[in-house]
């Protein structure tokens, strides 16, 4: 959905049309509605896989001792906790999330392993990031941007306060490339998705939101172009899992 298309009086909440201004409330209700079981969901659907692509985003970030880094949409803090490791005492890591409880679950994971020194935890809108123009090196926004209404204003607002040089890491589930493969995950994420959602964590609606928002999110090319036109350069992606997922990077001239 381009930020002209969402304008417009409607946008998408997974494959139902909703009021543009409906749709934040109702990604809130989402998460307000899966944070305590956020991680072990991720482990479960995922068969652990999630910590893969995970580790395969920190490994590709560059981010070292010293660093300033903002994992938007950071949730319970997987990536944070990583890099709150790499960038030391010396560095700050600020994971930002929209949602109280998402950030409630992460800060009190976090403390639980002790890692508190050098993260901040902020609660923000990706659209409009409360942080002055050039402040960090890397920003991570991992299975967060499909979420948001407006991508674009997501992926200026980044690119805004980001460092020339630095660079924007967007890991997302993307357009799987084989059709086998693409069948089988459609009968996984429409069938057996929203049974576990519904078993584990007592709700079916937002596992199944969680297959729709998938179908909805711009494939490799079109996030490549819009990352372009946020004014990124460099801009490409890399497939996980078939195109399950997708790493796409970009850099600040
Ligand atoms: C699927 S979770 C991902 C959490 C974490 N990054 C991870 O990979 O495990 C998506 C997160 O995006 C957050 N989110 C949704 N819309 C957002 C927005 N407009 N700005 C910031 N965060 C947002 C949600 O609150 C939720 O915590």
């Amino acid at each position: 959905m381009t930020d002209q298309k969402a304008s417009q009086d409607n946008t998408h909440f997974g494959f139902e049309q909703v009021k543009v201004d409906e749709k934040q409330a109702k990604v809130a209700d989402v998460f307000h509605s899966v944070a305590s079981k956020y991680d072990i969901m991720n482990d479960l659907m995922s068969g652990g896989i999630h910590r893969i692509w995970k580790r395969l985003t920190i490994e590709q970030s560059g981010v070292r001792r010293g660093n300033t880094v903002l994992d938007i949409a950071g949730g319970t803090g997987d990536l944070t906790m990583r890099f709150s490791r790499l960038v030391g005492s010396e560095g700050k890591v600020v994971l930002a999330d929209i949602n109280d409880s998402m950030l409630k679950v992460g800060r009190d994971r976090l403390m639980d392993r002790g890692i508190t020194g050098n993260v901040e935890f902020v609660q923000a809108n990706a659209e409009a990031l409360p942080f002055p123009d050039n402040t960090f090196d890397c920003i991570t926004i991992a299975f967060g941007l499909r979420n948001v209404t407006y991508k674009e204003k997501a992926l200026a607002s980044m690119a805004r306060v980001l460092k020339p040089g630095g660079k924007v890491m967007v890991l997302e589930f993307s357009k799987t490339n084989n059709p086998l493969l693409t069948k089988a995950y459609d009968i996984y994420s429409f069938n057996l998705l929203p049974k576990i959602g519904k078993l584990i964590a007592g709700d079916e609606d937002s596992y199944r939101y969680l297959a729709e928002s998938i179908r909805m999110h711009p494939d490799q090319e079109t996030l490549k172009g819009m990352m372009e036109d946020a004014g990124l350069t460099q801009c490409k992606f890399q497939n996980m899992t078939g195109g399950v997922v997708a790493l796409h990077t970009g850099i600040k001239p």
